[in-house]
């Protein structure tokens, strides 16, 4: 029968044997598959595991330093990286989300291949692949046809001339959570809802600029923030918010105004294949909504999502 502790020890001494002495490097994202991975590899090998956090600059508010901060509690060797402005710098003017989805991939495998240089005798990428990533890299299409650039990073390995460890190769997420449970990972990180990897970027649609990074993100706080403070939100599989490129009419006294549209999504799902938007209480998006429009400047519209995928995907793009 597989139990998680079981799962761990097997792991951890085969990661041992396998590594030795050896280096390894891995792309932590804040999100639960890397962070389990990590923990896996630090308990095998300690302080021989690098790991870097790149904020692109399409995280969550406070993302960056919040996640760094349980990184560092949780004893991992771990270093941050602050290369927002490389990202917006790529991302100027583009609006195709394909090509956003590529200019951030590319962005973050230039940082991490330049922060993976600073360590010495690096041989291995740490990664945190589960099962269902290496069933989707293999999909219906055929090898190496993807759907989408899920993962952006696949590149990576041959770029660096790295041989690739991938502990949770064989799992599925519910699987991961229990390991991350057994190695004492905090609540707050397993319990996560899944963010993508391009982040912010492709819940803004159209072009990406730091205004408009930076009035996303006060949404999203607030109805994130709303769904944990309501109890909601480990009843959602995942939640946030889009950016809409366009503007509608509003009253501010006797003026007409102009200004953003945001959408809310929250969706039910067991592994973001199919999803079915929440039926969220009333009460609730009412008070998100004003908080929002009271609270952000530039926003004077909110929707809420009520498509299931499919047809409609999880994201906007
Ligand atoms: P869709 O929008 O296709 O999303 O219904 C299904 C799930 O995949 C996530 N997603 C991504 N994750 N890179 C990622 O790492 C991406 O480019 C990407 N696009 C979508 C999405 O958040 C949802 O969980």
């Amino acid at each position: 029968d597989w139990t998680p502790d079981i799962f761990v020890d097997a792991t951890v001494s085969d990661l041992k044997d396998q590594l030795g002495d050896d280096q390894v490097v891995l792309g932590l994202s804040g999100g639960v598959d890397s962070s389990v991975a990590a923990m896996l590899i630090h308990h095998a090998i300690g302080k021989n595991l690098h790991c870097i956090f790149v904020d692109n600059g399409l995280l969550r508010k406070n993302e960056f330093s919040d996640v760094l901060k349980s990184y560092e509690g949780m004893g991992l060797n771990v270093k941050g990286v602050n290369a927002a402005k490389e990202f917006y710098k790529a991302l100027e003017g583009l609006t195709d989300p394909e090509d956003k989805r590529k200019a951030i991939g590319r962005v973050f495998i230039e940082i991490f291949d330049a922060e993976a240089k600073k360590i010495k005798n690096v041989k291995w990428l740490g990664q945190g692949t589960i099962y269902p990533d290496v069933i989707e890299s293999v999909s219906v299409n055929g090898p190496s046809v993807t759907i989408k650039s899920h993962h952006n990073v696949g590149g990576l390995p041959a770029k660096m001339n790295l041989k690739v460890v991938e502990p949770l190769n064989t799992l599925f997420k519910d699987e991961v959570r229990r390991v991350g449970r057994s190695l004492d990972i905090d609540e707050k990180i397993l319990g996560r809802h899944p963010f993508p990897g391009p982040g912010l970027g492709i819940r803004i649609l159209g072009d990406i600029t730091a205004e408009k990074v930076e009035i996303l993100q006060e949404v999203d706080h607030i109805f994130i923030n709303g769904l944990k403070d309501k109890g909601l939100y480990n009843d959602v599989w995942q939640a946030g918010a889009m950016l809409l490129p366009i503007q509608s009419v509003g009253v501010m006294g006797d003026e007409r105004t102009y200004e953003r549209v945001v959408a809310l999504r929250a969706v039910s799902s067991v592994d973001g294949m199919t999803a079915d938007w929440c039926h969220l209480p009333y009460d609730f998006l009412a008070d998100i909504s004003n908080q929002i429009i009271n609270k952000v400047k530039g926003v004077n519209r909110v929707v809420y999502d009520i498509s299931s995928k499919p047809p409609a995907t999880i994201e906007w793009e």
